[in-house]
């Protein structure tokens, strides 16, 4: 089967060995690589935004609080097409605030960049906005007491397609119990919004196992078709 140069890049970029002819190396020199279609960007102000950030930083609503450095409320572009979401933050984030910013991240924005997005076009948040102890699973009253939070994100952005990073994104986006091997690459819907939902690996999971990762680039190639496809 022939490879494309952005599928031959993303391989690439996840550290997915790949053989290729000398001729294809030269496409790819030539090239830089990269496919450099990017989604489109809105710029709609709202001051609700400053207001939720602000009721985040200060929530005691369950006892994560009292671990935390910092809470997480999310980055990038308000207004963006495409919403990221994980699970909940690590111990770099919870020291930065910003999610997605340890190893993890790293292989985001390169498995981003191979979808030919820039990190900062995307709408990066969790399901939960502290950090759980050691990084354990977030407990059901954690994700309880979060919920709104996201809930007014995404209602915020209004992305037109969301990519659900690993088990427990998945999961309590789509209110299921599947496991993460049957949700992945499909096409499922935010309910509330009617928006659709592509899940993949998270990206931890996809460093602790590379060997998954050529199943994560087929997500998310079902993820950029199905963008591809939405109507105007
Ligand atoms: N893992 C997540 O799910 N979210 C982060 O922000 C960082 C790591």
């Amino acid at each position: 089967m022939t490879m494309t140069v952005r599928q031959h890049e993303y391989l690439k970029l996840l550290g997915i060995d790949v053989w290729v002819s000398r001729d294809r190396d030269a496409l790819l020199a030539e090239t830089g690589g990269v496919d450099t279609t990017t989604v489109g960007m809105n710029t709609v102000p709202d001051s609700d935004w400053t207001g939720l950030r602000e009721q985040v930083a200060a929530c005691t609503n369950c006892p994560l609080h009292h671990g935390r450095t910092m809470t997480v409320f999310g980055s990038g572009s308000e207004t963006a097409d495409w919403m990221v979401i994980g699970e909940a933050p690590g111990a770099e984030e919870d020291r930065q605030g910003e999610p997605f910013v340890g190893r993890a991240g790293q292989l985001l924005t390169s498995m981003l960049k191979a979808m030919g997005i820039q990190r900062q076009q995307v709408y990066i948040a969790n399901i939960i906005k502290c950090r759980p102890p050691a990084n354990r699973d977030p407990a059901a009253e954690e994700v309880a007491a979060c919920e709104s939070y996201l809930q007014q994100q995404i209602a915020h952005v209004r992305p037109r397609i969301i990519l659900a990073l690993g088990r427990v994104a998945a999961q309590n986006l789509l209110k299921v119990d599947t496991p993460i091997g049957r949700l992945r690459g499909q096409c499922f819907e935010y309910a509330e919004l009617q928006i659709p939902v592509v899940v993949t690996y998270h990206p931890a999971y996809l460093l602790r196992s590379p060997k998954e990762k050529r199943k994560a680039w087929d997500d998310l190639q079902v993820a950029t078709n199905l963008y591809a496809g939405l109507p105007a």
